[in-house]
């Protein structure tokens, strides 16, 4: 089924909606995202920030919850997920640059998804690839070394091979 978009704040509303007679702790935490994943068909970085709020939970425990469960979508159904490592080792080999170059290239701010809808690009604390950063997960490949050149040719064939459903 197509999910649209939703402006933050109905994104919002709908997330206040699905928390209402949930207990702040943090057993309550897998249901929520259980509830956002099915009324709105992902869990975006906005949904795991305000779990991490409701639950008093860090955002990685949250994204840690997200991934680690392969029920969770991070992103629009349709996407493809480009997410840029931003942790520490990473950042020693300039992955701040590479994002700004990301952000640069594809017109939008990390977290948001291009006006096509076809790329969603997010940060991420660490892809497990930390001896050849900087590191970038496509869809479920993960690349290294990534330069700004080798990003571009990246996401331009992402966007080329990408099967439609
Ligand atoms: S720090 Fe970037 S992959 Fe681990």
């Amino acid at each position: 089924m197509p999910h649209h978009s939703l402006e933050a704040h109905e994104e919002l509303a709908v997330l206040d909606e699905l928390l209402v007679d949930l207990a702040p702790d943090a057993e309550h935490l897998l249901p929520f995202l259980h509830r956002v994943q099915e009324r709105l068909g992902h869990v975006s970085p906005a949904a795991i920030r305000y779990a991490a709020h409701a639950f008093n939970l860090s955002r990685a425990e949250v994204f840690g919850v997200v991934t680690f469960y392969g029920d969770f979508r991070e992103a629009r159904a349709g996407d493809t997920v480009v997410q840029l490592c931003m942790a520490e080792a990473c950042q020693a080999v300039g992955c701040r640059e590479l994002a700004a170059h990301a952000e640069r290239s594809l017109g939008v701010p990390l977290g948001t998804t291009t006006g096509d809808g076809r790329l969603h690009l997010e940060a991420v604390y660490c892809l497990g690839n930390c001896a050849l950063g900087p590191s970038v997960r496509i869809a479920d490949d993960i690349h290294g070394r990534v330069t700004a050149a080798v990003f571009d040719r990246l996401v331009a064939m992402a966007a080329t091979t990408r099967s439609i459903p």
